[in-house]
């Protein structure tokens, strides 16, 4: 355990399954303090019983929908008075809907992607931002995707919203020139969490096809050699596959943007 986390008061958006959730372990074997926002609050309310138990961390569980821009200035301004400075504020919330091309996309799946993954982010970040900028202290950190470098066949409206963070995380760095408050982004390549399932709305088949067949891509791509790379791409490729073994995504933070996960990500959406 490292000192520098100790106590620091961390909001985590969407913690209540997958990369949130895994993050908010981290945090709290750092010793952080944890904010934890999502819909499912059964989900939420079990986490922070769990991590308090478990790490004697303080938590404190939101039903939030980021969606719902009332509600997240509602719920920000209103914090009890030891958890009303965040330190860090992970914007992690998100989802995909939907895996087809443009012309025949739902246009309530793209309206759900851009709420959530675009103004979700925003909102929750306007809210808590000005804290940061007047304490000239903290951290956002966005959670990206390799989807936000790289485009994939028929990912048009998710790649679009992650392009997106992609733009705000930048912009963002040059607002806060002269401050200390740090942007931060993480680009995840595919993690087996609930994402897949909710992209294809409960199919656990698609869900777990689509990650079978973005680790089988990218193990023929490296075995044929068909990647090529320095090293530093290998060892982020052998990073993507031991992300791929381990599957429940207990550390998620690798950031996957080498030349050769770029191409096996795009490849596998193709098959
Ligand atoms: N898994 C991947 O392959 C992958 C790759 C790159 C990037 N990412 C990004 O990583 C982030 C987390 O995804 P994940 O893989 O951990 O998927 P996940 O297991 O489905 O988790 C998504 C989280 O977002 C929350 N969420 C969704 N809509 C919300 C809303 N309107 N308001 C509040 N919370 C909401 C969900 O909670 P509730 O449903 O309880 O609200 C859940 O906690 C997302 O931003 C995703 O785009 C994932």
């Amino acid at each position: 355990m490292s000192e520098q986390l100790k106590n620091k008061n961390v909001f985590i958006t969407g913690a209540s399954s997958g990369i949130g959730e895994a993050c908010a372990v981290a945090f709290a074997r750092e010793g952080a303090n944890l904010l934890l926002a999502a819909r499912r609050k059964e989900r939420i309310d079990g986490l922070t019983r769990s991590l308090k138990d478990s790490y004697g961390v303080a938590t404190h569980g939101l039903e939030l929908d980021v969606r719902d821009r009332d509600a997240v200035e509602r719920t920000v301004s209103s914090l009890p008075p030891a958890w009303d400075h965040i330190d860090i504020l992970l914007n992690n919330a998100g989802l995909s809907r939907g895996l087809v091309k443009l012309q025949a996309g739902e246009i309530r799946d793209w309206e759900e992607m851009i709420d959530t993954n675009v103004k979700g982010l925003l909102y929750v970040t306007r809210a808590i931002l000005p804290g940061m900028v007047a304490r000239n202290s903290g951290h956002v950190i966005n959670m990206g995707s390799i989807a936000g470098h790289e485009l994939y066949p028929n990912g048009n409206v998710y790649c679009a919203s992650k392009y997106a963070v992609t733009a705000i995380s930048q912009g963002l760095r040059m607002d806060l020139l002269g401050t200390n408050v740090r942007v931060s982004s993480v680009d995840p390549g595919l993690v087996q969490t609930e994402f897949s399932e909710v992209r294809f709305r409960g199919d656990k088949t698609r869900a777990a096809e689509a990650f079978r067949s973005y680790c089988s891509v990218l193990a023929r791509a490296a075995k044929k050699g068909v990647i090529k790379g320095n090293n530093a791409d290998r060892r982020k490729s052998r990073a993507m596959l031991f992300l791929a073994r381990e599957a429940k995504a207990h550390h998620a933070s690798a950031t996957a943007s080498s030349n050769c996960s770029r191409k096996a990500w795009r490849a596998s959406f193709s098959c």
